[in-house]
């Protein structure tokens, strides 16, 4: 294959969506492999998973800056040192200025735990089961400025079962996750998928180097 496209995790706590990229990541034929994983948190448990999997790790410390900007700045330094060509915001919960997400335009990636554009921000699951919605999910996208907003690479959706409680949604919505973030990034990495305004198509060709993925519809928990 030809060279494999470098990503730059950035979270803030746990880190499972970050495990999943791992996994994928370690198959000689996916087409990203992980430059570095950087936490806006020193204590992330996420930093260790990633130090144990042979992993470069960082820590940028929002609390050490007086602004968002010069967060920003060191952040960015930090993922063009580690040459990143893509971002992958695995669980990242900072807000981004426009600055930011400009200068990373259409080379940043987030993974959010509705169907967007549905259930923007926190709560989602509560807010979910209170809309009495049947069908939840989640959906990876291109980052823009405003939150949980960009053009949507892929998407996943579960049931909402009778009598769930959110953490029992967000449980079924993270085994998705899991899955989902692996094939979007590979969709991104490989070309087959592509902005088009602010659109994204995928190739039919392209799909071919995506691993295969099936909606996990029906399967518990
Ligand atoms: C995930 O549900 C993700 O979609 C949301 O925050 C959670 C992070 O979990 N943005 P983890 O750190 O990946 O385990």
């Amino acid at each position: 294959m030809t060279e494999k496209m470098r990503i730059g995790i950035l979270i803030s706590g746990r880190g499972s969506n970050m495990e999943a990229l791992i996994e994928a990541c370690r198959k000689p034929d996916y087409p990203a492999e992980i430059a570095t994983v950087i936490s806006n948190r020193p204590n992330a448990a996420g930093l260790q998973k990633a130090a144990r999997a042979g992993l470069e790790t960082a820590i940028v410390d929002h609390k050490k800056f007086s602004s968002r900007e010069a967060f920003e700045a060191d952040l960015d330094a930090a993922l063009r040192d580690a040459d990143v060509e893509l971002i992958c915001n695995a669980g990242f919960m900072r807000l981004l200025t426009e600055g930011f997400v400009e200068a990373w335009r259409d080379r940043q990636l987030n993974i959010h735990p509705s169907l967007l554009p549905a259930f923007k921000g926190l709560d989602t699951h509560e807010r979910a089961i209170a809309a009495g919605v049947k069908l939840a999910g989640c959906t990876v996208h291109f980052v823009r400025t405003d939150m949980d907003s960009g053009p949507i690479v892929a998407q996943a959706a579960v049931p909402v079962l009778d009598g769930d409680t959110p953490d029992r949604l967000a449980a079924r919505v993270l085994a998705a996750e899991h899955k989902l973030y692996p094939h979007a990034l590979a969709l991104v990495a490989s070309g087959a998928a592509h902005i088009e305004g602010e659109w994204v198509v995928v190739t039919k060709d392209g799909m071919e180097s995506a691993p295969l993925f099936s909606p996990p519809l029906n399967e518990s928990p």
